[in-house]
């Protein structure tokens, strides 16, 4: 079970939010079985999900220092995608990307064949929607390859509790993962989480952040085009879809989440929040195009979170912290730069500036990248999993509480049973015309009542 994975989450784990990569390898450092002794070596790179942040990761990849990198393989459902994805990656990286024709992998089983192609000590690069994450993984760990993927890892209770246990797996076999919360690897984050937890702001006594834009992405979606097959459509237009990408709550909201948990060194035991539907017009998708949480850490601090896309308003995206002896920014307008700073006071205003992080500061998805790639050369002990999965199962308590218009305890979204995505691993290992939602006979889907469905959040 996944009681013993989810009882150590949410009993201990939860109470630290640093613990990440070394802490939760370290308990199984004494039992690695073997090594990747590359130092130097070529380390290959399969892309499977040739989408804009796959692309992004590949580059990324790529531009680490330290040995040779090739991407080798692609995997995608989509053609297009495959072909305009290594259009890009040859132009930028011709040196680099060496992917033989019968290395170029489209349909749903493409991804085992992707990592087939893969040795020991190589990456699998999972940028699917986040629904495939635990079959991609589990093949993966299975055939002892490496991996980097993308947030969310999971998107309910049930997912959660099998990325923990494929986490375990993962260590126990000593392979090295990363995940893309790469606001993690952020060097002026890193030194603004130094800096509070040695007193610069005081006690932390409550945190907001904000992420309001116009719709962007696939999260608001317009009848499914006839003769468009379902799968793909849902795969295409995945933010709509909850099974997908936990919607656009999870897929846009996750990080600025997890950098305040991580600030407070605390993940939040409960959330309550509200949110809706407004001029959605004939839009079929999953999402509320407004959401406000309020999550509670052990200790009482609170943390609130404004989401909102509608045309015409005011954007704004911003993560702060108010402190006991002063205040801190930790995303001012994005994810990089992150133009962190300190202040004397509450009002943020710079003649009462602390300290700020020098620009131009380093970009973090360059960084990510180059600590796993360290890692793998190195063999020092790195998994990543363990503290993705918290994030995106706190977000999703968030997410279920606007939802269903409940108040959300940790232990509760951790122990649900719902699975948006039950039967993902039929889908992914063939060309099917179902998927995990289904239309109403108006071409619908199923959209969140609060106080309707129970603890259902559609
Ligand atoms: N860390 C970040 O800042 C960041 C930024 C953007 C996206 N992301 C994450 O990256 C993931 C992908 O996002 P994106 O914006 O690149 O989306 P995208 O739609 O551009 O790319 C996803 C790709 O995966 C392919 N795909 C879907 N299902 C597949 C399957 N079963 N097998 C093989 N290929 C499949 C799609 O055809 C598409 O090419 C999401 O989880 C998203 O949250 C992270």
């Amino acid at each position: 079970m996944s009681a013993e994975a989810g009882d150590r989450l949410s009993r201990r784990a939860f109470l630290r939010t640093t613990g990440g990569a070394a802490a939760a390898s370290a308990l199984t450092a004494s039992m690695i079985p073997d090594v990747h002794a590359a130092g130097g070596d070529t380390v290959q790179v399969a892309l499977v999900g040739c989408g804009g942040r796959g692309t992004g990761a590949a580059e990324n990849a790529m531009a680490t220092k330290g040995g040779d990198v090739k991407l080798v393989a692609v995997a995608d459902v989509f053609e297009s995608k495959m072909k305009g994805s290594l259009k890009q990656l040859s132009g930028k990286f011709k040196d680099q990307v060496k992917v033989p024709d019968d290395n170029k992998f489209l349909g749903f089983d493409g991804y085992k064949k992707a990592i087939d192609s893969l040795g020991k000590g190589d990456v699998v690069i999972l940028t699917t929607p986040c629904g495939f994450r635990p079959v991609m993984f589990k093949y993966a760990i299975d055939k002892g390859v490496n991996v980097f993927m993308e947030k969310p890892l999971t998107v309910d209770g049930p997912s959660s509790r099998k990325m923990l246990e494929l986490a375990e797996e993962a260590t126990k076999k000593n392979i090295k993962v990363g995940v893309g919360l790469m606001v993690r690897h952020c060097k002026g984050r890193q030194q603004l989480f130094d800096r509070i937890k040695g007193g610069e702001i005081g006690d932390i006594l409550a945190m907001r952040a904000y992420r309001i834009h116009p719709p962007v992405g696939s999260a608001f979606t317009p009848p499914k085009p006839a003769g468009e097959n379902e799968l793909l459509f849902q795969i295409r237009r995945f933010h709509s879809f909850l099974w997908a990408s936990g919607g656009l709550f999870s897929d846009f909201y996750i990080h600025q989440i997890d950098e305040c948990c991580w600030m407070k060194d605390m993940w939040p035991i409960k959330a309550e929040a509200v949110g809706g539907r407004h001029y959605r017009g004939e839009d079929i998708d999953q999402n509320f195009d407004s959401y406000s949480v309020e999550y509670t850490f052990p200790d009482g601090t609170k943390l609130f979170y404004y989401g909102r896309h509608m045309t015409g308003t005011p954007q704004r995206f911003f993560s702060g912290i108010h402190g006991t002896k002063g205040s801190a920014v930790v995303s001012l307008t994005g994810h990089t730069p992150g133009r962190v700073r300190t202040f004397k006071d509450q009002n943020m205003k710079d003649d009462q500036l602390i300290w700020s992080f020098p620009q131009p500061e380093p970009n973090p998805y360059d960084v990510e990248w180059q600590d796993l790639l360290d890692a793998i050369r190195n063999d020092k002990p790195y998994n990543e999993v363990p503290r993705g999965v918290q994030a995106s199962l706190v977000t999703s308590m968030g997410r279920r509480a606007a939802h269903t218009g409940q108040i959300v305890t940790y232990d509760q979204i951790l122990k649900s049973d719902h699975e948006f995505g039950a039967g993902v691993d039929v889908y992914a290992g063939k060309e099917g015309g179902e998927a995990p939602v289904k239309a109403g006979l108006d071409g619908k889907y199923p959209v969140p009542e609060p106080g309707l469905k129970g603890d259902r959040e559609y």
